[in-house]
């Protein structure tokens, strides 16, 4: 659904300069497509540096792994890596070919969104109208509208709802790795969506968030929230504890 949310759309959520004065100003980050040979905007990944699905699992065989592929042909090794530099593959083939790229690419398109716990109850209810007052909503945008583009025409023209504006924030020095990424600056994070945020402990058998894992849970991500969304962190701190939970609970319904 995210490789299929138009790029048009995400340039018109951007708003770099803030010119609606409301402290936020995600932009996009321009990417290369090592596909089509071009800079495109980035969807995937921490800081938004990869444009598709299918690169973002081609990069992950080849820079996880060490999996050649027809998109990345070398090894990925540093320059200290002797050994990595000089192993051989078997043959000059990629060791990844197309047809099996494409059959992973389409099994992890297909891979399902949980569908939405408790909707009608409080205090989720409560919880999302607090999501929205506390500016949450502003970068973790509830919904989007899919394009036309998609090889499955079961993706098409869909309302979805990532909590994601697909967008870069600056998120302030205590995130930052100081590790630029195409046009991401080393304080730049992409907002990350947060349909399934909730099952993450049933399904990963741990509640570590954020870009290293350091939060322990929903509300230490929320605490470490800064730049651009310390003004939502403060409306979070400002609450009463009984709204603090129901934020929590309402997190923990997508
Ligand atoms: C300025 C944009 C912005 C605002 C406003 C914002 N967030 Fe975030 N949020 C982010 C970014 C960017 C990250 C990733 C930061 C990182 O990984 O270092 C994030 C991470 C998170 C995470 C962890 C997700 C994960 O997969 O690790 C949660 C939960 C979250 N935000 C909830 C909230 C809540 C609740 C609010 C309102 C109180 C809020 N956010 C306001 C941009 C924002």
């Amino acid at each position: 659904m995210l490789d299929n949310i138009p790029e048009a759309q995400i340039l018109q959520q951007a708003d770099p300069d803030d010119s609606d004065g409301d402290g936020i100003s995600g932009r996009p980050n321009w990417v290369w497509d090592v596909a089509s040979q071009q800079k495109v905007v980035g969807r995937f990944g921490w800081k938004a540096n990869e444009p598709n699905l299918k690169q973002q699992i081609a990069g992950a065989f080849n820079g996880d792994i060490g999996i050649t592929s027809n998109l990345f042909s070398q090894p990925s090794c540093s320059e200290t890596q002797a050994d990595c530099q000089t192993a051989t593959q078997l043959g000059d083939q990629p060791e990844l070919s197309d047809v099996f790229l494409d059959k992973i690419n389409t099994y992890v398109s297909l891979l399902g969104v949980p569908a939405r716990r408790n909707l009608d109850s409080e205090p989720e209810q409560q919880g999302e109208r607090l999501f929205y007052q506390a500016q949450c909503a502003s970068c973790h945008l509830p919904r989007q509208l899919t394009g036309e583009a998609s090889v499955h025409p079961e993706f098409n023209n869909q309302r979805v709802h990532p909590y994601t504006d697909l967008l870069v924030h600056d998120m302030g020095p205590d995130l930052a790795d100081n590790r630029p990424d195409f046009e991401a600056d080393g304080q730049e994070w992409r907002t990350p969506p947060l349909w399934g945020i909730g099952l993450q402990e049933l399904v990963n058998k741990h509640t570590f968030l954020l870009h290293d894992g350091r939060a322990r849970n929903l509300e230490e991500a929320i605490l470490w929230h800064g730049g651009e969304a310390q003004q939502a962190k403060e409306q979070y701190l400002a609450m009463e504890q009984s709204d603090r939970e129901a934020l929590v609970t309402f997190l923990n319904s997508l």
